[in-house]
């Protein structure tokens, strides 16, 4: 059963992704999951330098969920481009790497970089981490920048720009809108929630950032509304993700309105999950006579 897709231009043989952030930088995975199975992959916040990433603790395990504030630690994407892409074009897997800069020329800077790089389909400008101080979610959380932020990028690239929006807004809608004026080709949501875990004998945070942003189930009903809310604003594709651990929540978003989907902290579960969730999908369009494309969006009014 064909379940490829084209996701503004590029084709993925299924529309299951690897989030950003829970899946290595290359074949780091590559002992435990095909990767050349899956239908992309998207890299690490990547930097035009070095980022060291904030204090530990940086990770906290909560109920349904996971807080983390790792700060967008990464090695640079000149380092990425020299040790890691290799990899990647010899898996012959799609790749999108996922941008980050502390100021808007910052973003641009590391689009132009990748430009002319063989095997990096798209780069999802990351502008929705709540983790650090300066760009992410203040980028984000601002239309307007977040139209600049995407505007540059577009400028210094041919690829694939995918914008990924925070829900920590209040009107994802309006930020989707920019976004797409700007020229961004794809979009995709959720980021973490901003969220904090308290540790009753110490009286102090669990993180040393104080906040951090949650991920996994818990923010599964949130993201899910999230992507039905931009899907009747923009035309572009959505890659929609936030709490997917199973086919049953995969199909959830797709049928609310995204196009592809992306999984994060279930692989850290089960690595395996994106590969069942690929199976899964071929049988459920199959017992239902439906395809990839009917299924996207057909959410029924009560
Ligand atoms: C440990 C960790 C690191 C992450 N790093 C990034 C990142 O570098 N860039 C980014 O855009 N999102 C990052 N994310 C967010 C995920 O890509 C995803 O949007 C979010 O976790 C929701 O999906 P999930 O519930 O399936 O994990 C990270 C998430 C986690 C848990």
């Amino acid at each position: 059963m064909d379940i490829s897709i084209d996701l503004a231009g590029i084709k993925l043989n299924n529309p299951v992704i690897a989030a950003a952030g829970t899946f290595g930088n290359s074949d780091e995975y590559g002992q435990l999951v095909n990767i050349s199975l899956l239908g992309a992959v998207t890299t690490k916040g990547l930097s035009i330098e070095p980022w060291k990433g904030n204090p530990y603790p940086r990770m906290v395990e909560t109920v349904g969920g996971l807080i983390n504030s790792v700060g967008l630690q990464n090695k640079g994407v000149k380092d990425f481009i020299a040790d890691d892409l290799p990899l990647l074009r010899a898996l012959d897997a799609k790749v999108i790497v996922n941008i980050v800069g502390k100021t808007i020329e910052e973003y641009a800077q590391v689009a132009s970089v990748l430009d002319n790089e063989v095997g990096v389909d798209a780069v999802e400008v990351n502008i929705s981490c709540p983790n650090i101080k300066k760009g992410g979610s203040s980028f984000g959380t601002d239309p307007k920048i977040a139209a600049q932020v995407v505007a540059a990028v577009k400028k210094k690239t041919k690829k694939v720009v995918i914008a990924k929006l925070t829900p920590n807004v209040t009107d994802v809608s309006e930020v989707a809108k920019q976004v797409e004026l700007a020229g961004a080709d794809a979009i995709s949501l959720i980021n973490t929630v901003k969220a904090m875990s308290v540790d009753a004998d110490t009286r102090q945070s669990k993180l040393a950032t104080l906040y951090g942003g949650l991920s996994g189930p818990a923010v599964k009903p949130i993201a899910l509304r999230m992507v039905h809310e931009v899907s009747q604003t923009v035309k572009v594709p959505i890659i929609g993700m936030g709490g997917i651990s199973n086919t049953k929540d995969a199909l959830e978003f797709i049928i609310a309105g995204a196009q592809a989907v992306a999984v994060g902290t279930a692989t850290f579960n089960n690595p395996q999950t994106m590969i069942n969730i690929i199976n899964d999908i071929k049988d459920y369009l199959k017992d239902n006579d439906l395809t990839l494309k009917k299924l996207s969006g057909s959410l029924k009014s009560n």
